[in-house]
């Protein structure tokens, strides 16, 4: 068991952007690549966990060990991740688009005519608020907020709010998104922890100890 401390543990984990279709050739979408969640679901697999993946679209392989389902949107995110459940921890790393387009067009849209067409926008379901409230929540349910001023502070609300155990708060004011290294605030009911900026396989790393030694307790 010391070298595969979550052996017997089932983890669900969400990773990379959502795309939002606009039309049949369009979409929303954001600059998530992917790479700190894949990065969690190979430590997770390596620590003895099974991994389930739950992916936007995202061009990376998919780490040793782990079954990935592959997702669109944020709708086709929230079913795979409830058809997942239930599990032991949930981690939350996926940057999902907080809206949609009221209703994607069937047809590609044209530009004819003078005005631009207008999207109309529509809230997305919160995958992890959503999970906390379920009658399947997680024992151990982590978010990730990503922000640009005043992280510990949005993250202690995110918590609250989403009603998640952990919050991994990181600082996107720079080039985390799509880049090597990430810097991050682990916030939790027991209080704050600042770690170094760290390649993102050492963070992953660091955060599966973490919950590993939180099952040792
Ligand atoms: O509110 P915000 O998007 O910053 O919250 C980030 C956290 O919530 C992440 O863990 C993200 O995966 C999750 N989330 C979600 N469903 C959404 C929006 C965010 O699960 N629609």
């Amino acid at each position: 068991h010391q070298h595969r401390p979550l052996y017997g543990k089932k983890i669900v984990i969400t990773a990379g952007p959502t795309h939002e279709p606009i039309d049949p050739v369009r979409y929303i979408a954001n600059r998530s690549s992917g790479r700190q969640g894949f990065a969690i679901a190979e430590a997770a697999a390596e620590a003895g966990a099974e991994v389930i993946l739950v992916a936007g679209p995202v061009h990376l392989t998919t780490p040793a060990g782990v079954i990935r389902m592959d997702v669109e949107s944020a709708r086709d995110m929230e079913r795979a991740v409830q058809n997942a459940m239930p599990c032991d921890v949930a981690i939350m790393v996926a940057a999902v688009a907080d809206w949609r387009t009221a209703d994607a067009a069937d047809q590609k849209i044209k530009k004819n005519g003078d005005a631009p067409a207008p999207l109309k926008l529509t809230e997305n379901p919160d995958i992890l608020t959503g999970l906390a409230k379920s009658n399947h929540r997680p024992p151990l349910l982590i978010g990730f907020a990503a922000e640009t001023e005043k992280l510990s502070q949005h993250a202690a609300a995110k918590l609250a709010k989403k009603g998640c155990d952990w919050i991994v708060a990181n600082d996107v004011s720079g080039d985390v998104m799509g880049g090597d290294n990430n810097q991050i605030l682990l916030v939790t009911q027991n209080g704050n922890e600042q770690w170094a900026d760290a390649p993102k396989h050492v963070v992953a790393r660091k955060l599966i100890a973490k919950i590993a030694e939180h099952f040792q307790k």
